[in-house]
């Protein structure tokens, strides 16, 4: 989210409840969401994840693909978009992975997408890395966003 849209968003909430809020990091009032892979498979030597559309805000993803290899690789791409930005949008995930009770195994780091402008769809592609040892534990992840 830019820092004018943040800006606007606490001023409306000073406004509703008062002063108090002064007090609140902005921070805290920015968008973000998580949403569970809605489909998912094995292969014989990775497993993968796909998302249907996921939207933070202004910003929306489509097609996220995530691919997690039994040596501790990921890869993940998707196409990203926002529909309204001053100064640039940046999509952030990170993924919580997590066996099949729920539990997380392991959550990897934040990825940034390209920065974002109104109108254009942008490839989001990110290599990175995760604990092999909790591989084959893998049953669902849970993709965390801010924009
Ligand atoms: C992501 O990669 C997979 C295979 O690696 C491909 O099938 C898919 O079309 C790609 N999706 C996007 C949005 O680029
Ligand atoms: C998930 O992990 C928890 C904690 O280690 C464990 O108690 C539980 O049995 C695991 N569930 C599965 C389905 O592996």
């Amino acid at each position: 989210m830019n820092v004018l849209r943040r800006a606007s968003r606490v001023l409306v909430s000073a406004a509703a409840i008062g002063a108090t809020v002064l007090v609140l990091n902005p921070a805290t009032a920015s968008a973000d969401s998580h949403g569970s892979a809605v489909r998912s498979g094995v292969a014989a030597d990775y497993k993968w994840f796909t998302w249907d559309d996921l939207s933070v805000g202004d910003c929306h993803q489509t097609g996220g693909h995530l691919q997690l290899y039994s040596d501790g690789k990921l890869t993940f791409n998707a196409t990203t978009w926002t529909t309204r930005t001053l100064s640039g949008d940046i999509w952030h995930s990170r993924f919580k992975l997590n066996n099949g009770s729920g539990q997380t195994l392991y959550t990897t780091g934040t990825y940034d997408s390209p920065t974002m402008w109104p109108s254009k769809h942008h490839t989001y592609t990110v290599q990175g890395t995760f604990e092999p040892s909790v591989y084959h534990a893998i049953a669902r992840v849970v993709q965390h966003s801010e924009c």
